[in-house]
């Protein structure tokens, strides 16, 4: 793969050459097809699809959106045109860029969860699985998985057997020891993780005592969060010996430089992407200027620098 024109931001996780370590996060890039005309798709360093289900899903009822002071509520839930339209629609058009494709699988039951990773793993068209346990839109979905670590450690294990491609798990921050959980996932079997899922919210409309979103709740994303995701990307970081694509609330290059010097290997951009669509480049130019300024040769140097620092200082 050619070197970044912006400085060497080449990074390698689990196997998979990246020309950069910005993703997008799951959700908030459609399948790449809406901003392929605002960006050129090969510039990222890799995609995390829209958690697909079996079958097509609907989603939650309307209003699914709600915008607060620095951030957004959403209860989007899994909606998805179902396993095969994905494969033949979205998955075989990203597959004709040169672009890693992170499959972002999710389910009902276990065993859905294991039929769609096989066959997402099956159509060679995917670089890695993101395993979706933590969406907190569904009622019957994920967040009974990843509440308790043992029972998302079982299905690490199933969907391990029956794929051949790096397996990363998507935590929640709804859990009360993150570190644990990342221990005990990757204890099961998980290659790579990634996280912050939004975090569980609700607002109100007052006039009305009525809640904002047709769902009741939904998960916060945007500014807001970025503080805890940093915070748990440090935690986790410190315990684990996996990749980390890091995410929450990464609205400036600053905020993705911050996010690799706790540890994340690589790191998303989410909710940025409906106001900007262009702020992974811009992202991008930041983080290899930063590199330049401080003589670094190359992105993988910022990974857990904070970490180091501390050391040296003891
Ligand atoms: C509108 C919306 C839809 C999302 N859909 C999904 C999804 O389908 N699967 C998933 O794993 N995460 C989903 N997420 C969570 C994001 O991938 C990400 O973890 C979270 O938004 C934190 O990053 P951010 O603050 O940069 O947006 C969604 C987030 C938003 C805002």
């Amino acid at each position: 793969m050619a070197e970044d024109k912006r400085g060497d931001l080449r990074v390698e996780l689990t196997g998979i050459e990246m020309r950069n370590p910005l993703l997008v996060c799951s959700g908030t890039f459609g399948n790449g097809r809406e901003y392929a005309e605002w960006l050129d798709l090969e510039e990222l360093g890799g995609l995390m699809t829209k958690s697909v289900t079996l079958a097509p899903c609907p989603g939650n009822k309307p209003p699914r959106l709600w915008e607060t002071p620095s951030g957004m509520l959403n209860s989007i839930g899994l909606e998805n045109p179902g396993l095969e339209r994905f494969l033949e629609d979205d998955l075989s058009w990203l597959s004709g860029f040169d672009l890693p494709v992170w499959v972002n699988v999710a389910g009902f039951s276990q065993e859905e969860y294991v039929e769609v990773a096989r066959e997402v793993s099956r159509s060679g068209m995917a670089a890695a699985l993101e395993l979706n346990i933590s969406c907190p839109n569904v009622k019957k979905g994920g967040i009974h998985f990843s509440a308790d670590a043992r029972v998302a450690a079982g299905l690490v294990e199933k969907v391990k057997k029956e794929i051949d491609i790096p397996l990363y798990v998507k935590l929640t921050p709804r859990c009360a020891d993150i570190a644990h959980t990342a221990e005990v996932l990757v204890s099961a079997g998980a290659d790579g993780l990634s996280l912050i899922n939004t975090f569980p919210a609700m607002a109100v409309d007052i006039e009305h005592a009525k809640p904002r979103l047709g769902n009741v709740t939904g998960g916060l994303s945007g500014p807001a969060m970025h503080p805890i995701a940093v915070g748990m990307v440090w935690e986790v970081a410190g315990t684990v010996d996996v990749p980390i694509i890091g995410m929450g609330g990464i609205w400036s290059w600053q905020d993705a430089v911050e996010m690799m010097m706790v540890g994340a290997d690589a790191i998303a951009v989410g909710t940025l992407n409906f106001t900007h669509p262009r702020a992974p480049k811009q992202i991008l130019d930041g983080m290899g200027s930063f590199l330049a300024r401080k003589g670094m040769s190359s992105a993988a140097h910022l990974v857990d620098m904070v970490r180091e620092e501390a050391g040296r200082d003891e």
